[in-house]
């Protein structure tokens, strides 16, 4: 499975199968993990084979069942920590995929206090994203037209289509969907969110998925 397929079958599942991961699953996730963290400057932690953090009420009310690997995503304090942990936990949701596994990012809905997972001098947790063997495969969320989520003046390249086509498919907190895409020039594109609650993250998310769909060599971020 290549990326852009990664993408169009990702979902969010909330449900899983009782089913360990393999020791070869979990080497791949660690070392994708710590190039992350080296590139990023992040913290993400891969937690395998622990019910704690999906088992009270907040799991039960976001109706999850049977989560017992998460990745727990923390990092330095810093104003765009929380969108570089999007660009870098995408980054960890897409691999995921292609070795089989399903993923939900989940910044409310589990227990921070039951939770396993180290932090540094200086360092926070931003949320979790909950992996494993599914019951199912997720179904497509619901998506607002591109024209409220992109702007261009002009005929739009094809690259760029491609790449706000696959941004419309990322997760987004509840699914709110509340970025913008602008090609500004020939070749150099902005995005934006405003910046509150976890639209950053999420902007970081998308802006990960644009760049694997329009492909990274075709345009510089504004
Ligand atoms: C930053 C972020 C936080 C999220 N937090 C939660 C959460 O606390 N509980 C939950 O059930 N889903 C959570 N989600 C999953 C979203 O609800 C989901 O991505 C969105 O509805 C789009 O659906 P999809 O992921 O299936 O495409 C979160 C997603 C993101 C990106």
């Amino acid at each position: 499975m290549d990326i852009l397929e990664a993408m169009q079958r990702r979902h969010s599942v909330r449900q899983y199968r009782d089913m360990p991961l393999s020791t070869e699953v979990k080497e791949r996730l660690q070392q994708e993990i710590d190039a992350c963290n080296r590139e990023g400057d992040l913290h993400l932690q891969l937690v395998t084979d622990e019910p704690g953090a999906f088992s009270g009420a907040m799991a039960r009310y976001g109706r999850f069942s049977g989560v017992q690997n998460y990745i727990a995503v923390a990092g330095k304090k810093a104003p765009d920590l929380n969108e570089r942990a999007g660009y870098y936990g995408e980054r960890i949701v897409l691999l995921a995929q292609q070795l089989g596994l399903n993923t939900c990012w989940v910044a409310l809905t589990f227990s921070k206090r039951k939770a396993r997972f180290t932090l540094g001098e200086g360092e926070k947790l931003v949320l979790v994203i909950a992996l494993g063997y599914g019951v199912h495969p997720g179904a497509p969320h619901r998506s607002k037209p591109m024209s409220q989520l992109v702007r261009c003046d002009g005929p739009m390249p094809d690259w760029f289509r491609r790449g706000a086509e696959y941004a419309m498919l990322a997760p987004t907190a509840v699914n709110q969907q509340k970025f913008l895409l602008e090609l500004l020039d020939g070749n150099t594109v902005r995005a934006t969110a405003p910046r509150v609650g976890y639209a950053p993250l999420d902007l970081g998310i998308i802006k990960y998925h644009f760049e694997q769909a329009a492909g990274p060599d075709r345009f510089t971020w504004a």
